[in-house]
């Protein structure tokens, strides 16, 4: 039976309650959203990205091609370029076999290549661009273009494909005499999302936009933290992972790619401004997310820099000028350098992600707080909550977080579907007077229509708390399926096709239809949850599996991996492999050794990605 109070007044709910958290995790960037169909294309892939990884991962050259790091370079931040020796018979060239199956084409499109060439043949060096698929056969009729001079100049051509294949490739070939050098060798669609130059997949964004989120929150998760303790500047071109707002804006050709926290290589092709303008376009409040130096995601470090922590104030300031300032201060004037003279708008910024070292997190999560307050003080700062949904490390960030009178503060869960139908009253008795709450992060574990029918009653206590949880962001946002680090995911895709998963309709649902305020209801004979719980946890179980017993792990044909039923109060278990070691407690997650978590969960190592753990857990009494 539901009551329904229409006399009664519930929490105003505001526009923007219900959004999408971006990260760059199971290719959703580079190989995703950004349109780029050129898999590497400035030849930066580097071991340190991916141990499978060299300058010619994607490529395959013919002739004297070799990838070269030399004064001879396009610029300082893209280092390597490609270097053609003219010489002997036979064709001179090299191929790039896009992302996962290949370049997507469809007959009939347009697509629009780009390079940047330098030859020392003073008559000039022919090079003929072809789109073929994987066999060779030519797909497009092929174009020409000449390059002239031993300076650095960007060359395009436009191309239209006569075949649809999913397994294109682009070819480039070079004849005559003498050098030339190739570097940020791109192929876009001609069509992108809004046309946007340097833009989006359409298909992927059309479905982003189609679910009118309220705000964006991006870059990520845990790609944003982990690694902000090493210095980003120059002399140390060293690939460590770090994350810097800066390294993301300006020309693409003088963006230095780098190592990504899931185990590829970033271009940041898709960066900051990108970020902002694809926010506006869709009408959701942008939400950038910058590092603490604290590092959460497995690392649990600390750095004691004051120097470097200073620097990180100083771009979180910086990132809001970029955003917000007039065109004519220094960061304002990037922005509109970049073709967007107003302001964006920028409105909060979360700062730092699951740290599990609540002290060390404030201390330096206020030194932001107050910077930003003196120079800001109509920004939200969001704070946040740890790795998981509670404990100690999640009551003492919310202690400290009530303290300091905090804002806002982030919290993040991933859990099975019964956890979110047992806590639809989560936020029925959290302080009114204490911070708000930010859910930058939930999902329940799986794709299937349960899991999306857990999350829209879990969402419905959400709402009902719309006084006390203000924003909301169901997580990841994409997966390539020829890249699956994590799942489950809202939107699922392969290079040519794109669909969106129950929770996808779940969130669209909510999104779309966003109320005014609360009309109260009270609903009895509800029946009561008796189903045991067992089934996958799932790989991401190291996040949330407090409170998990009688543990056991298959490989996915069934193998027996390791098991423990922790009769005993204290057992502890420990799995060790060639990849890492994890550990349990009674029953909690305790501890990875530096990289394991990396492994389990990110599949960095391309042996890993297609190879999935089955972990079966029974929930411990109470
Ligand atoms: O959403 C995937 C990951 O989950 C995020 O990077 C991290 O914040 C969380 O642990």
């Amino acid at each position: 039976t539901l009551r329904v109070d229409t006399a009664g007044s519930g929490p105003e709910i505001a526009d923007s309650m219900y959004g999408v958290f971006f990260e760059d995790i199971n290719r959703a960037a580079d190989g995703g959203l950004y349109a780029e169909l050129v898999q590497n294309r400035s030849f930066e892939y580097d071991p340190a990205d991916n141990g499978g990884y060299t300058g010619l991962t994607s490529w395959t050259p013919s002739g004297a091609a070799q990838v070269v790091d030399d004064a001879e370079r396009l610029n300082e931040r893209n280092r390597r370029y490609l270097r053609l020796d003219l010489t002997g018979s036979g064709g001179h060239g090299v191929t790039n076999a896009g992302y996962n199956t290949g370049i997507p084409l469809t007959r009939g499109d347009k697509y629009d290549f780009s390079v940047w060439a330098r030859t020392s043949n003073a008559a000039g060096t022919p090079l003929t661009i072809r789109l073929t698929d994987a066999g060779g056969a030519v797909l497009a009729r092929p174009t020409t273009l000449t390059v002239r001079g031993d300076r650095w100049t960007k060359y395009t051509a436009t191309l239209r494909a006569d075949s649809t294949s999913a397994t294109g490739r682009l070819r480039i070939t070079a004849t005559g005499s003498g050098t030339v050098r190739l570097d940020m060798v791109s192929l876009f669609p001609d069509e992108t999302f809004l046309n946007r130059p340097n833009g989006l997949r359409k298909d992927l964004a059309e479905k982003i936009a189609a679910l009118e989120p309220g705000f964006v929150r991006f870059p990520g998760g845990c790609l944003v933290n982990t690694g902000s303790h090493y210095g980003y500047e120059a002399p140390n071109w060293e690939r460590r992972r770090s994350y810097q707002w800066k390294d993301t804006i300006g020309p693409v050709e003088e963006r230095a790619t780098n190592a990504n926290f899931w185990g590829y290589n970033q271009s940041y092709g898709l960066g900051y401004f990108e970020y902002f303008q694809f926010s506006e376009d869709i009408g959701a409040m942008p939400l950038p997310v910058v590092p603490a130096l604290v590092t959460g995601c497995g690392e649990n470090r600390v750095t004691d820099d004051p120097a470097l922590l200073q620097r990180h104030i100083q771009d979180a300031l910086d990132l809001i000028e970029f955003a917000n300032g007039p065109a004519t201060s220094p960061w304002g004037a990037k922005r509109a350098a970049m073709g967007h003279p107003a302001p964006f708008g920028l409105t909060h910024i979360g700062v730092g992600n699951e740290e599990n070292l609540p002290d060390a997190f404030h201390e330096r999560f206020l030194r932001f707080r107050a910077a930003i307050a003196e120079r800001y003080p109509e920004i939200t700062v969001i704070s946040n909550s740890g790795p998981d949904d509670t404990g100690p490390v999640f009551d003492r960030h919310w202690q400290l977080n009530r303290a300091s009178g905090v804002d806002m503060v982030d919290e993040h869960y991933y859990n099975d579907p019964r956890w979110f139908l047992e806590n639809n009253d989560r936020y029925d008795s959290y302080d009114r007077s204490g911070p708000k709450v930010f859910l930058g992060e939930y999902a329940s574990r799986d794709n299937r229509f349960a899991n999306a029918l857990a999350e829209a009653s879990f969402m419905t206590g959400l709402e009902r708390n719309a006084d006390v949880v203000e924003l909301a962001a169901y997580a990841p946002l994409l997966a390539n399926v020829d890249y699956v680090q994590w799942r489950p995911d809202m939107i699922w895709f392969d290079n040519h096709r794109s669909w969106g998963s129950a929770s996808y309709e779940v969130q669209k649902l909510f999104m779309t239809n966003v109320g005014d305020s609360v009309v109260p209801s009270r609903a009895s004979g509800t029946p009561a949850l008796t189903a045991p719980i067992t089934g996958a946890i799932g790989l991401s179980t190291w996040a949330t599996s407090a409170a998990y017993d009688d543990v056991s792990v298959t490989s996915e044909d069934g193998t027996a991996l390791f098991a423990d039923d922790f009769s005993a109060g204290a057992d502890r278990w420990t799995h060790s492999s060639g990849r890492g070691t994890w550990s349990v407690q009674d029953g909690a997650y305790v501890q990875a050794d530096a990289g394991a978590q990396d492994t389990m969960v990110t599949a960095g190592d391309p042996s890993w990605s297609d190879y999935t753990l089955r972990a079966k857990a029974t929930k411990r009494a109470g």
